[in-house]
């Protein structure tokens, strides 16, 4: 009955309302249709308050809709709710018609005014097409990083915000490749000294490139640093250790999982279970020890075999 009463006051104060009978629904409404906010009532059906808020604030498409909780005031609300999700304002009921109004004006102009003056999605949507651009390949490889980055965040406990900021770097990674030359990035033989270091100038560039549209913080840093390595011999500043950002420490083991797996124009696709193999070789080597373990207790650990691999090119680009 919320959602009945909520629509009618706020269609009678002249918004456009869509609703939603379950929690299922309001996921596939809030990602097929442009929406200032979604009041989410705390008992809907289906789907629990914690799996909406969540997938909402984890889809880039939806993150920044304002979320409004509708719940009973009662001691253990926070409780029913779930703690540390990261909706923007909790509205007790029985709800009164001019909080509902104030809310819904306030947290609409705020979110109008949010999108208009930080103009990030639409700088990576942009940036995107030039990913389109310089490489099919990249661009899809560059997808399934970000998709592993985020669920390995989220698997650490980094928060929501966290979480988009690393998904953004990691789908941004290897921006900076425009700035070489398409005969090198898909040269099939060794490279040369010069194209080597070329080549390891891409995360300086990537991340002076978003530092000019003023993306900055977690992607910029998981950006520039996702060719060190955990023994310091990594690029572009020979960090070691948990000197490196985490955020970058975890951009290098799902890009090098995805690098494997899809292999590249100098180096054959290889099996999952392969790729477990070389990961674990690398284990304070290439990679962070603990990562690489939650990376591959994420992966489904039946997978994982014990079997020792041979060496190959360093993993990489
Ligand atoms: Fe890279």
């Amino acid at each position: 009955m919320a959602r009945r009463r909520v629509a009618a006051c706020l269609i009678l104060a002249g918004y456009d309302v869509t609703t939603a009978s379950d929690g299922q629904e309001a996921l596939e409404r809030a990602r097929s249709q442009p929406l200032d906010l979604i009041f989410l009532d705390a008992a809907m059906p289906r789907l629990g308050t914690r799996d909406i808020v969540v997938g909402l604030k984890g889809s880039r498409d939806t993150a920044s809709i304002p979320i409004v909780v509708m719940a009973p005031r009662a001691p253990d609300t926070e409780n029913l709710i779930g703690g540390g999700l990261e909706y923007d304002f909790l509205l007790h009921k029985p709800i009164n018609r001019d909080d509902l109004l104030a809310v819904a004006r306030s947290l609409i102009r705020s979110g109008r005014e949010a999108r208009a003056s930080l103009p990030a999605s639409r700088v990576v949507r942009g940036l995107e097409g030039v990913l389109e651009v310089l490489d099919p390949d990249t661009r899809d490889h560059s997808h399934r990083v970000g998709e592993y980055a985020y669920q390995l965040g989220a698997r650490l406990g980094l928060t929501l915000s966290e979480c988009e900021g690393l998904r953004r770097g990691a789908f941004l990674h290897d921006i900076g490749k425009v700035r070489i030359g398409g005969a090198v990035l898909s040269k099939s033989g060794p490279l040369t000294s010069e194209e080597t270091k070329m080549m390891r100038e891409h995360p300086s560039h990537g991340a002076r490139i978003l530092e000019g549209f003023e993306v900055r913080g977690i992607a910029g840093e998981a950006i520039r640093h996702h060719h060190e390595r955990w023994d310091g011999s990594g690029y572009p500043d020979r960090l070691t250790g948990e000197a490196i950002p985490q955020t970058a420490r975890i951009l290098a083991v799902v890009d090098a999982f995805d690098v494997i797996v899809s292999g590249r124009p100098y180096q054959e696709a290889a099996s999952y279970s392969r790729a477990f193999d070389l990961l674990r070789q690398e284990k304070g080597r290439q990679f962070d020890p603990q990562l690489v373990d939650a990376f591959l207790e994420m992966m489904a650990p039946e997978m994982v075999s014990s079997r020792a691999g041979t060496s190959r090119r360093p993993l990489e680009e």
